[in-house]
């Protein structure tokens, strides 16, 4: 598991675990939605810029002026709108609240694809409240998509309802991944024996193609909290499933596995 260097007063409710709970308004979505896409439209301003000004953090991971910008407009809107909720974000840390409700930032997942001028990076925003996380949103600039839930609302891909697959069990499932490398060899091995086909469609995109039934499973071995947190309610809402890779559905513990739920058990089978 990573380390991530949040003091415990500060972090998201500890009350976390799959969506559950009343519906979330309707207006709070929007609102994630319009602020994720606009800071999505920000990053386009970098991306294929070949001369992007690229610095490594103190864990070797890169950074660019992109993500800074994206967070910044994130954090600027959300306090504008709703200045009592706290506010996660991956480069600039935490600012505390008292409404008992996180906001969570990743300003671009995908930082290597984006450098790299791929298409496949995505601003990540979510809301994590007392009653566990509410909204996601995977917002993919680049290929001008965004895939979002709340809790109780259910699940859209560009506006439009989307589901999981009706795919069942590993054999001829899509199964994508951030990284081979992060794998135990022997549960990569598992999954290809089941008859899976592996592919590194990975990072937020990843999820958002089994949200959308394009795929059938995401795997991240490893991760960080604001790489998933937008996940399990947009798992949820799709009609699939979210846990970490033994199986709970805590999504704060360094490892994440969504897939349409249907194979969800199979796959754990192959990661435990
Ligand atoms: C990272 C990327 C990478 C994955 C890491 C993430 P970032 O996010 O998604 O592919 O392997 O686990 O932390 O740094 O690009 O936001
Ligand atoms: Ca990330
Ligand atoms: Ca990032």
């Amino acid at each position: 598991m990573k380390d991530i260097d949040i003091s415990p007063q500060d972090q998201p409710p500890a009350d976390n675990s799959e969506p559950r709970g009343g519906a979330i308004a309707e207006e709070v979505i929007d609102f994630a939605v319009d602020a994720a896409q606009r800071a999505g439209r920000i990053t386009l301003q970098w991306y294929q810029q070949r001369s992007l000004s690229v610095s490594a953090k103190s864990d070797g991971t890169p950074v660019t002026e992109a993500d800074y910008a994206a967070e910044r407009l994130l954090r600027s809107e959300i306090s504008a709108a709703y200045p009592d909720d706290s506010v996660w974000g991956e480069e600039e840390g935490v600012s505390a609240g008292r409404t008992g409700r996180s906001w969570v930032i990743d300003p671009i997942d995908g930082t290597k694809a984006f450098v790299q001028g791929v298409p496949l990076y995505a601003t990540l925003l979510a809301l994590v409240d007392g009653q566990g996380p509410a909204v996601g949103v995977i917002c993919l600039p680049a290929l001008d998509e965004c895939v979002w839930a709340g809790r109780g609302r259910g699940a859209y891909w560009n506006g439009v309802p989307c589901r999981v697959s009706e795919h069942a069990g590993l054999d001829g499932a899509y199964v994508c991944t951030s990284g081979l490398s992060y794998w135990p060899e022997p549960a990569l091995e598992r999954v290809r024996a089941a008859g899976a086909r592996v592919r590194t469609w990975g990072d937020a995109y990843g999820y958002a193609l089994v949200a959308t039934g394009r795929a059938e499973a995401m795997v991240d071995p490893e991760c960080f909290d604001w790489d998933v947190a937008a996940m399990p309610v947009i798992m949820a809402e799709a009609g699939g499933r979210f846990s970490n890779t033994s199986g709970s559905p805590e999504w704060r513990s360094g490892s994440a596995a969504a897939s349409n739920g249907l194979l969800h058990d199979d796959l754990l089978a192959c990661l435990r």
